[in-house]
Parts: C-alpha cells; structure tokens; sequence
C-alpha cells in the first residue's frame, strides 16, 4: 500500500507533524536531508507507529499514491526552493507540493505560479502551534493553488486542532501566498498579544508593587474573564515558575527579547499598505528598545525617575489595568484584520475574516475565547470594517475607555513605559475624530512645497494652491500618492 503523504524535514515541526498523520491513520513517508535524523526518528518516538523512512528523493516519491502529496518542513527560503528544484524532475503533472514551513508571503506568490505553470501544484501553509500543536492539532492556514484543496483537506483537517464546537481549525485561506499571509498577520498580533502582557506585568510589579505569587493569581483570574487564552495561561504558570534557590526565574532572565522576523515582516507590510497597524509596530519596536541592553544601561543613568509605587485601591487599579489590556487587544486585532482586508483587496484573495478567526481559535499561540467573539462579529456582518463598531466588542471599549485613560495615564506619570497599550488609545481617538489636525498638515505641504490642498467647502478632487507668503510662485506641484 503506498503511502498517503510524504514529509521533508524531520526537525521538530515535520517529526510532530508526521505523527500526528499517523494516528489519524495516515501513511506517511518521512525523509531528512540528513539521514540519521531520520534514522533516529523511526528508531525512537516512530518507533512501532506505520511511519515508512525514505533515504532519497526518488525513494520518497516511489512510495507515494497518486497524486502525491509531499510536505516540506524545512526552514525557510532556499531550502524551500532547493528541494522544489530537487523534486520537479520526480514529480508528475497534478501532483501536489505544500510548504508547511514560516515562508514569507512574497515567496508563496512565486512559488506558486511558477510550480502552476510546470503543472504542480503547490498550496503554502502557514502551520501554528508550536511542537505541541504539531503533535495535537496546529491551527493550519493553508492557501496556493486552489486545486489542491480537495486533495489534501482531508488530512490536513483531520490533523488540525479542533473547536469546541467541533470544526478544524483549517480552512482554505485563498489563492497564492493568502495563507502564509495570513500566519504572518497571525505572529504579528502575537507580538501584539505578548507585549500587551508584558506591559500589565511591569504595571502591576513596579506601579502596583505586588509579588510574583500576586501577579499569578491575578493573570489566573484573568484567564476566567473575557481575556481567557493561551498566553495569559502560560504567563500565570511562569510567573509562578521558581528556580532552584525558590525565586522567581523569570526575574533572572535577561530582558532582551528576540525575533525571528514575522513581526517585522507584518509591520513592514503594513507602512506599504499604508494601514496603521500601531499596536504591533510598537510591539516590534519593544523589543528593538529590549535588545538595545548595554545603551539602556547607560540611559539609565541620565534621568531621575518618579517612584512608580501606587498606594491603595490595588483591586479597582487592576480591573482597570484588565479592561485596558483587553481594550488594547480589541485595537491589535481591529489592526490586524484592516491590514488583511487591504491584503485581500489588493491581492483578490476573498478572505473570509471569520473564517479566519475561526482558524485561530484553537491549535496556535493566539488561540482564546477572544477570536469566538470575533468570528460571531464577522458572523454578524461579513463586511465589518473596525472591529470596534461590533457592538460586543464597542460595548467593551465603551466601559474600557474610562478605566483605560486612567492607567495610560499613570502609566505616563510613573516612567512606566507602556508603548502598546498607549498607542493602540491614541489609535482610537485618532480613527474616531472625525476631524484631524492633518488640515493643518496640509497646509504645511502647500506652503513649503506647493503639494496642493482640497477644501472642505468645495468638492473632493479639486486641488487649491495658494501663495502663502506672496512671494513664492503660484505653480502647484503635481500631486500623487504614496
Ligand atoms: P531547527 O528547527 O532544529 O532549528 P533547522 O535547521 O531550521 O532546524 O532545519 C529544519 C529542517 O530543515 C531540517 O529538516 C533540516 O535538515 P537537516 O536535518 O538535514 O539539517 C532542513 N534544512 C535546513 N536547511 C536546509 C537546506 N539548506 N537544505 C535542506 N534541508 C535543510
């Protein structure tokens, strides 16, 4: 019997991956670049499972039923397209490639059309969840060639992590490179997530001076509110986390945070796009300010700081930390889901926004009850706009926004650097003023460059320069679009 599935990269992603298929009764073929990880992989945890080893590219593709369906789990870029380049002279017309790995969007455009127009059809996945996940249900974001779906639906739905109500957390996203878009866009609200997090924690340490048994209990009780998730669970075990000596490890490491990229890759897509995706922007460049240790230290030393302690009303302090923490995360989402409907737009991907709400429900880092309400808002109105004009989620910001300006503010007043959750309020007073200081702006531009200006009383589309100082000329520089 031939194998159902074929998987290339055995590292930590493509070994879970593969056992997962097994128990769900796939057959799959596993082969490695290198062979004795592949050895050492049927050896020890495929051991006794129906997992068949392949020791080269042709062994690989003999063994797979038609049309075959091959998974790479490589890392990222030329992998990727070394072994599209190795497997074309093996493969025939409609056989399928998916590359399940952290490709960036741009390259899954490329791939795909290029592999269409040699007959193969390539679908990129973007495949959330870490080991965990890949072993127990990922959330999978799958998009390419659309006439793969049929083929490879049944596995990578059996495979991915499943709703409370029962539906797999992998849907056809859209064509081309709309799946690893979307994962992108999925990372970059993690950023958002984590540092939203970490900015409730430094408040709650350092403004409301409590202990690491204290913060616990509180993202605990958090995690029974409207915040319930993934992240807020894992903050709460490691907050409680002691190290040896019975303190708390997570204050022994050091406070530079890494980044492989996905974040940047999302904040850079949206300066293109021209979406003001705030609130992960200032996510990414936390942790550019984080990792800038040594001239922190120095800095440090140049200003005094106010003594952040907040004296008293710890609990009332805390639901209003809560509701801004959610009220932040309501804009990081509304964001994130403005950047994909531009990306939609532009790329005619149809993206079905609850859908994709759906898909990250269960199985990957942002997964929380959170993504349910926002999946019924889509639900709702499938063209919604702003997340915030959703009437359960406008309700939240409405009761939010008092409590929210509170802790902005303290937070201001304290040193205590809170870059999320600040901008994500000053996003929202900025979209919900219908008028902006960009008249102003405007003006600036006419009178410095002659950028020309329209007027409120006249027609949108005629242009107006005027000489403002009488001196200069009255020719009006074209006008364009950045
Ligand atoms: P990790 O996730 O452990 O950091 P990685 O170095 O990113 O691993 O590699 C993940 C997978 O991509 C592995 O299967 C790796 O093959 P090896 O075990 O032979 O290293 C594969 N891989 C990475 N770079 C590759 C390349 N240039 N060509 C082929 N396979 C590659």
């Amino acid at each position: 019997m031939k194998a159902d599935i074929g998987v290339i990269g055995l590292a930590v992603m493509g070994q879970n991956l593969v056992l997962n298929m097994n128990d769900k009764g796939f057959k799959v073929a596993a082969y490695n670049r290198t062979a004795s990880k592949t050895q050492e992989f049927l050896a020890t945890t495929a051991k006794g499972t129906a997992v068949q080893a392949a020791y080269s590219l042709e062994e690989l593709v003999a063994m797979l039923d038609r049309p075959r369906k091959i998974l790479l789990m490589v890392r990222a870029g030329e992998a990727v397209d070394d072994f599209i380049s190795q497997l074309l002279p093996l493969l025939d017309a409609g056989d399928i490639i998916i590359d399940g790995g952290n490709a960036n969007y741009p390259d899954t455009e490329r791939r795909t059309q290029a592999l269409r127009e040699q007959g193969i059809r390539f679908v990129g996945a973007g495949i959330s969840g870490g080991e965990e996940g890949a072993r127990h249900g990922p959330s999978i974001m799958p998009g390419g060639n659309e006439e793969a779906w049929p083929y490879v639906k049944l596995i990578l739905q059996a495979i991915a992590a499943k709703t409370p109500n029962g539906e797999a957390c992998c849907d056809w996203v859209g064509k081309n490179g709309a799946g690893h878009f979307v994962k992108m866009v999925h990372n970059g609200i993690e950023y958002g997530d984590m540092q939203l997090i970490c900015e409730a924690y430094q408040f709650m340490k350092d403004g409301l001076g409590m202990d690491h048994k204290q913060m616990q209990e509180t993202f605990r009780a958090w995690n029974q509110t409207e915040l319930d998730s993934y992240l807020i669970g894992i903050t709460a075990d490691i907050l409680g986390y002691q190290d040896s000596d019975g303190s708390p490890l997570v204050e022994k490491i050091l406070d530079t945070a890494g980044q492989k990229g996905t974040g940047k890759w999302t904040a850079i897509n949206a300066l293109d796009a021209g979406v003001p995706l705030t609130l992960i922007s200032e996510a990414v460049f936390a942790r550019c300010v984080s990792a800038l240790k040594t001239q922190r230290e120095q800095a440090a030393k140049l200003f005094s700081r106010p003594n952040p302690i907040i004296k008293g009303e710890r609990e009332s302090w805390l639901e209003a930390l809560r509701l801004s923490l959610l009220a932040a995360k309501i804009i990081s989402y509304a964001q994130g889901f403005m950047l994909m409907r531009e990306a939609s737009e532009s790329f005619g991907w149809q993206l079905d926004y609850g859908n994709t709400a759906l898909l990250w429900r269960e199985g990957c880092i942002i997964r929380s009850v959170f993504l349910q309400n926002i999946r019924d808002a889509y639900a709702q109105d499938p063209e919604l706009v702003f997340l915030g004009s959703d009437p359960y989620f406008r309700d939240i910001l409405q009761t939010a926004l008092p409590e929210w300006r509170k802790v902005v503010a303290k937070t201001i007043e304290s040193g205590i650097p809170a870059p999320c959750m600040t901008s994500a309020l000053t996003f929202l007073d900025g979209y919900t003023s219908s008028r902006l200081p960009a008249n102003l702006l405007q003006a600036q531009r006419d009178y410095f460059g002659a950028h020309t200006y329209e007027r409120t009383d006249r027609p949108c589309g005629e242009f107006f320069h005027t000489n403002w100082t009488g001196s200069g000329g009255n020719t009006a520089s074209t006008t364009y679009q950045v």
